[in-house]
């Protein structure tokens, strides 16, 4: 590339920045559910500010820059969503939300990993929580990120799920974000019951507001806790973590150790996680580049990825058995082991 060429794509990579912050403030202030609930009739800067309730300097400022990246049109002073901002509501089937929520959170994440990198200092999992404004939309990215895909390939890809659709049962979710895994297995297994624990109590207050919103809160309880010390419970039929023992692999024997004791005999863990891989050539394929970037904030967090095999070792250390599903051309693999004895 010659040196204009490189500067045209850091502008073009600045401009996407710049976008998707835009298009956070617009998330996370509510103005653009607030703008969408008009049905297109337009608000000018004074009825937008006062329906999301946002400062109206603030929101002035925002309605420019989101008019000058194509979120919004502008007819005078009256303003309605553009096809794009209609795609960043986060009521929005599809919605385009993630995008903007991981681009600031990793915004937030590479400046903690830049003042940290001299000492080597990781501060751990609270990282995540140092935003107001991020946190509450951890739980909602992942779950617009992950769960229309759980439904549609890795339900069918698994016969794990099938098996605890026969069955019912409980299932326990070790890390369960804002419960959206548990949720959408309880929504299509009307036998299955759920217990979803998580260290954050943001995350818990999501879980337990979405099931009773969706008919499932008698089926389904959520609790704040952590991983390790949490009670211990009747023997559960399906053990799930997702994207979460990756959170708690320093400790790995004793989690391992935990889900093994938390399973009847016959029971079944199921574990996915991003599939790292030691194949340095393939962190360019532009799945694994975000891979590779969110390694170095989960670095930060205390954690790193894992390579699947490194997960069947751990299940093997137990002496359960596991195998591998992948996903997302090999971008994601779902573990799932048995827990040996009972009828299967
Ligand atoms: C990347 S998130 C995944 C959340 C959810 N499973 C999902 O798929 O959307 C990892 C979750 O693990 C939780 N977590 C990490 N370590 C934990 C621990 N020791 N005890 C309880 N929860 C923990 C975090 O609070 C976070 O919600």
């Amino acid at each position: 590339m010659t040196p204009q060429e490189l500067r045209q794509q850091m502008m073009a990579w600045g401009q996407g920045a710049m976008a998707l912050q835009i298009g956070f403030v617009g998330v996370s202030t509510g103005l653009f559910e607030a703008l969408g609930e008009r049905k297109g009739e337009g608000l000018d800067v004074a009825a937008l500010a006062a329906a999301a309730g946002v400062d109206a300097g603030y929101t002035r400022r925002w309605a420019d820059a989101a008019y000058a990246f194509g979120y919004l049109e502008a007819d005078g002073d009256t303003f309605t969503l553009a096809p794009l901002g209609e795609a960043m509501r986060p009521s929005a089937p599809g919605t385009l939300m993630p995008f903007a929520v991981q681009a600031v959170l990793g915004a937030h994440m590479a400046e903690r990993a830049a003042g940290l990198a001299r000492t080597g200092e990781r501060p751990g999992e609270r990282v995540l929580g140092e935003r107001e404004t991020i946190l509450p939309w951890f739980g909602p990215m992942l779950e617009a990120s992950f769960g229309t895909f759980f439904e549609r390939e890795v339900v069918p890809g698994v016969p794990a799920f099938a098996e605890v659709d026969a069955r019912g049962g409980t299932a326990l979710d070790l890390g369960c974000g804002n419960g959206w895994y548990l949720r959408r297995l309880a929504a299509r297994m009307p036998h299955l019951r759920g217990i979803g624990l998580d260290g954050f109590g943001e995350n818990i207050r999501q879980a337990t507001a979405a099931a009773d919103r969706e008919g499932l809160g008698d089926r389904l309880q959520f609790i704040e806790g952590d991983i390790y010390a949490h009670a211990p419970l009747a023997p559960v039929d399906l053990v799930a973590m997702n994207r979460a023992l990756h959170h708690v692999w320093d400790q790995k024997a004793r989690v391992f150790g935990l889900i093994r004791d938390a399973l009847r005999p016959g029971g079944l863990a199921v574990i996915w996680e991003p599939a790292w891989t030691d194949d340095r050539a393939a962190l360019r394929d532009p799945p694994r580049r975000a891979m590779a970037f969110q390694n170095l904030n989960e670095h930060v967090q205390g954690n790193h990825f894992l390579r699947p095999d490194e997960i069947v070792a751990a299940f093997a250390a137990v002496d359960m058995p596991a195998t591998v599903y992948s996903f997302a051309n090999g971008a994601e693999a779902v573990v799932v082991a048995r827990r040996p004895g009972g009828e299967g």
